[in-house]
């Protein structure tokens, strides 16, 4: 092996894109501006079922600087159908290729025009008349099914053991359901496609979290070979997996630049986020609980009815957490769905896990009350010391130092049992909860592509996409570690689909995989150049060895004597070379991935304070213990879990899409009335960055942290909130009318 000093991994480096963020420097797809731009602007639905019966054309293209108008009738005719699936996860897309009306705020048009001014009037021009039917939006009003898979594949039902003998057996029983509410994505920037046609090659700027996956959905919908398809993805304005396929807007936007044969710009606006670009769906979960006396958990329930599309498949899959997190002889989790007519929900920020732990880990504490048991203790007494359903040892599994050192740091020892008990000095009620975090330690499959130039820099490429969460960054970090570079002397490049298959920015993985690839590139691309030097007798390096090298600044040195070292920069000018290069792999599931049981996990310890008689709650205190492995970036991985918990607290008292029942819309379709937390919201965060060693999980022992933070928050919010009202609210978010 070669071995690495000064490593750049761990280091706690600001962003190496920040400069060029906070200076405008940083181009983000919609700042883009091609010779001969046009903008488009979609018009949507504003009924949720049916179909267009007319627009007014002719109003729209008489408005002075409208260029076209695309509709149903005109658009261009693609060569596989938007309801066509590639691949397992792939979702129906709505492409004006027919008339017909699936959800409110579903783009029933685009008009482009040379100006934004003028494509946005003659949108509002159209003035759409239809042939309205009836929806159906209310969470199990439509006829209930059982899926198949939910989330990404996930089977729907899961279990082991006999739950009802289980709860049968037990001294203490609870019964629980609890509703979610559904959210819309809504990251600073929206879906927006800068899209340039060249005959039959096309160059698209869009934010997207997977580069690959939205390269192969085009070049199957225009029936092109993939190479004549770039795009270009350096800087995304957050994702939170909205942007994790091509969106129907982002590939209106490649459509209308076909139709008028100039480069067109399209973004979604602000409304326009609330339908066709995904959402988490709203939840009802019913959890059933037994155990002994002493707090054993004899058996657990875990049951999820969700929405979906009338026309496609998204299953939320809340149940799914409770096949990992507590120890108990029978478990059962399983999911229902009903359908409705709104659009297909999607993957967000911990999917599943986010709203599936808000409802565990409340339904915990009220054991805990029935029992009268400390709620971590209970936690304790059901630590699953194997991964409960396989059986399987987890390959790395430090929960138990995160409720110690969370605990330590938060001061739970002396919480009262009972609620009620606290008030601060303004007599505002006190109450401190507690919630665990789990998410699983998944890779997807990446590659990286290191090369070694004469000059002693290299080049590191890799179509990865940074969402903001900061690989531009860390995989410098690593790349620099690989090659036993000083981080100035790297240039790494990513954000472009003709780059190596970079993964996907999903499911905290991007880390895992692209950073397992770099580093294998790094490492390649040093084997490479040990090898020219180690094979010459003039090098002082001949007949060391790979074995006998270590690679340090720019230097290749012999272990036994290093002393004896060269430049890379000598060892290619004496070998007559330009450069060595090497690709490497992030791998998806080798053998030890299969053995092993792999997660990260957290305790989150909330506090709150409610007014007695205004209902006003304020999360005042809020402490998270975190254990994902290796850290790369201390800094960035506690911003990952600052961002989580504050999502956390949105989750648990904020975010609410509230629909008509009668047309189907979301009724708070902007920013000022949906709500997320703002500053004054937000309580001192702290994050602990818990060690842990994982051999198994990657080369690097690296778990993903971009999800794992808003799971648990939410959790120890609600019972919190209950700690210091002696109420339990199971509909989420937990507003002040439910406190009164
Ligand atoms: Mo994430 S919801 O996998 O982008």
């Amino acid at each position: 092996m070669l071995e690495r000093h000064g490593s750049s991994i761990g280091q706690p480096l600001t962003r190496r894109d920040g400069p060029d963020k906070v200076t405008g420097a940083a181009r983000y797809a919609a700042d883009v501006h091609p010779e001969g731009l046009l903008h488009a602007v979609m018009a949507v639905s504003t009924i949720a079922r049916g179909r267009v019966a007319h627009l007014d054309l002719a109003a729209a293209q008489a408005h002075p600087g409208v260029v076209a108008v695309m509709t149903p009738e005109n658009a261009p005719r693609l060569a596989r159908s938007p309801d066509e699936k590639e691949g397992p996860v792939s979702f129906r897309l709505d492409l004006l290729q027919n008339d017909g009306v699936r959800y409110a705020s579903q783009p029933i048009a685009v008009v482009i025009a040379e100006t934004l001014e003028a494509a946005t009037e003659g949108a509002l021009l159209l003035n759409p008349r239809y042939e309205a039917e009836t929806p159906s939006v209310v969470l199990g009003a439509g006829e209930r099914f059982t899926p198949q898979m939910v989330g990404a594949g996930l089977p729907a039902a899961m279990g082991s053991g006999d739950l009802e003998a289980g709860l049968a057996a037990a001294e203490a029983r609870i019964e629980a359901t609890y509703d979610t509410a559904a959210q819309y994505h809504n990251a600073l920037e929206p879906h927006a496609s800068v899209a340039e046609w060249d005959g039959d090659r096309l160059t698209l700027h869009t934010p997207t979290q997977g580069l690959y996956p939205a390269k192969a959905r085009l070049a199957a919908l225009f029936g092109l070979p993939p190479e004549n398809i770039r795009i270009h993805s350096p800087y995304l304005g957050g994702g939170f997996g909205s942007k994790g396929f091509l969106s129907s807007p982002q590939i209106l936007g490649v459509m209308a630049a076909k139709l008028v044969g100039r480069p067109v710009k399209l973004v979604t606006r602000r409304e326009q986020m609330f339908g066709p670009v995904g959402h988490r769906a709203s939840t009802r979960q019913t959890l059933r609980l037994g155990a002994k006396r002493d707090g054993v958990l004899t058996g657990y329930g875990h049951h999820t009815l969700t929405l979906t599309s009338t026309y496609d498949d998204f299953f939320e899959p809340a149940s799914v957490l409770s096949r990992h997190l507590y120890a108990c002889p029978a478990i059962a989790t399983n999911h229902e769905a009903s359908r409705a007519d709104i659009p297909t929900p999607l993957f967000m920020r911990a999917p599943g896990e986010a709203p599936g732990s808000v409802a565990l880990e409340s339904a915990l504490d009220e054991l805990a009350l029935e029992l009268g048991i400390d709620p971590l203790e209970l936690r304790l007494r059901n630590y699953a010391e194997v991964e409960p359903l396989s059986g399987r040892p987890f390959s790395s599994k430090a929960l138990r130092e995160c409720y110690a050192q969370g605990a330590e740091r938060f001061g739970w020892a002396s919480r009262p049992l009972e609620p009620r008990q606290m008030r601060d000095a303004d007599g505002l009620l006190v109450g401190w909860g507690l919630g665990t975090a789990t998410y699983p330690a998944g890779m997807f499959q990446g590659e990286a592509r290191a090369t070694i130039r004469a000059d002693g820099t290299a080049l590191v490429e890799t179509a990865a996409q940074d969402m903001g969460q900061g690989p531009w960054t860390v995989l410098a970090q690593i790349a620099a570690d690989g090659l036993g570079l000083p981080l100035d002397r790297l240039d790494l490049r990513i954000g472009d689909s003709d780059m190596p298959n970079g993964g996907l920015a999903g499911g905290s993985t991007a880390t895992a995989t692209t950073g397992t690839a770099v580093h294998n590139a790094a490492q390649g691309a040093v084997a490479a150049l040990a090898a020219l030097a180690t094979n010459d007798p003039a090098s002082p390096l001949y007949g060391a060895g790979n074995a006998g090298v270590t690679a340090a600044e720019g230097r290749l040195s012999r272990r036994d004597d290093p002393s004896r070292s060269e430049t890379f920069s000598e060892i290619l000018a004496r070998a007559g070379r330009d450069s060595v290069e090497a690709k490497g792999q992030g791998a998806g599931e080798p053998a030890s991935r299969k053995a092993y049981a792999m997660h990260a996990h957290g305790a989150v310890y909330a506090e709150v304070k409610v007014d007695p008689d205004l209902g006003q709650i304020r999360v005042t205190r809020l402490v998270g213990a975190f254990a994902a492995g290796r850290v790369v970036n201390p800094r960035l991985v506690r911003s990952q879990y600052y961002g989580g918990m504050i999502w956390g607290v949105s989750l648990a008292l904020h975010e609410h899409a509230t629909l008509d029942a009668r047309s189907g819309r979301v009724m708070n379709n902007n920013l000022a009335e949906y709500h997320v937390p703002v500053n004054a919201d937000i309580p001192s965060v702290e994050a602990i960055l818990v060690e842990e060693h994982d051999p198994h999980v990657n080369p690097l022992g690296i778990k993903g942290v971009g999800e794992i933070g808003i799971t648990g928050t939410a959790g120890a919010i609600a019972n919190a909130v209950w700690h210091a009202t002696g109420v339990r609210v199971r509909e989420i978010p937990i507003t002040l009318d439910r406190l009164l």
